[in-house]
């Protein structure tokens, strides 16, 4: 995506996933750079910058000002998804917010068990209980990657609603789709998970457990 401006490898990851013409709304957008940069790169129909907080909004605003996308990016104060008509989006993006946020936001808008939503969510801390609410909501990993921003490992969930309810067992949530197989920064991020598994063990030694084996699956790359 070639834009006037470069997101970082973790805010272009999350607008890679948002689709072409989408009628995005981007959830906690503080300085609205990747509705922005969306379209700025003509790859949105429109865009609503959203953030609960005047302060991240007024600096929205700004950038929104500074590359006169205006017409295509508007603001919004709200608490998540609050007072949005479901007509008004087809993509949210929720990022750099941590699990229980994601999961507050999403759950007060059922509005989002459509399957021509998509949903693109990274969380900044315990995605595995962003996955178990997921799949314990009729929600499914259509995609998942990886990037590394600053040397710290990040991933994106991208999302859709499915009628059914698929099983979803800790190991998964803690994996979700990622390959590390084949992508050295899939392998980070769970070299990560399982770092903050051993954390836990003390606590409870399921969490070992669980931590050894996606150690041996990276050990045997
Ligand atoms: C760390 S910034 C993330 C900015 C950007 N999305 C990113 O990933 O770089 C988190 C932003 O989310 C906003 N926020 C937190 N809770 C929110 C909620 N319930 N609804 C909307 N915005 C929220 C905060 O005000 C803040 O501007």
């Amino acid at each position: 995506m070639h834009t006037p401006f470069s997101l970082d490898s973790r805010l272009r990851l999350c607008a890679d996933f948002v689709r072409v013409g989408a009628k995005l709304a981007d959830i906690g957008t503080d300085h609205a750079y990747l509705p922005v940069a969306l379209a700025l790169a003509g790859r949105v129909s429109c865009a609503i910058a959203a953030d609960i907080n005047e302060e991240p909004l007024r600096r929205g605003k700004q950038t929104i000002d500074k590359y006169q996308v205006g017409p295509l990016v508007s603001t919004r104060l709200a608490n998540g998804l609050q007072g949005f008509d479901a007509s008004e989006v087809t993509d949210v993006v929720i990022a750099g917010m941590g699990a229980d946020t994601i999961i507050g936001i999403l759950s007060a808008a059922q509005w989002l068990k459509d399957e021509s939503k998509r949903l693109i969510l990274q969380p900044m801390t315990k995605s595995e209980r962003v996955i178990t609410y997921l799949y314990q909501n009729g929600f499914e990993i259509s995609e998942q990657k990886c990037c590394i921003a600053e040397g710290k490992p990040y991933t994106v969930l991208c999302v859709h609603y499915t009628e059914h309810q698929s099983p979803c067992s800790e190991y998964f949530s803690y994996t979700g789709k990622l390959c590390p197989e084949e992508n050295e920064d899939d392998s980070a991020f769970l070299r990560l998970q399982a770092k903050i598994l051993a954390k836990r063990s003390a606590a409870d030694k399921r969490f070992g457990e669980l931590s050894q084996i996606i150690t041996k699956r990276l050990d045997n790359i």
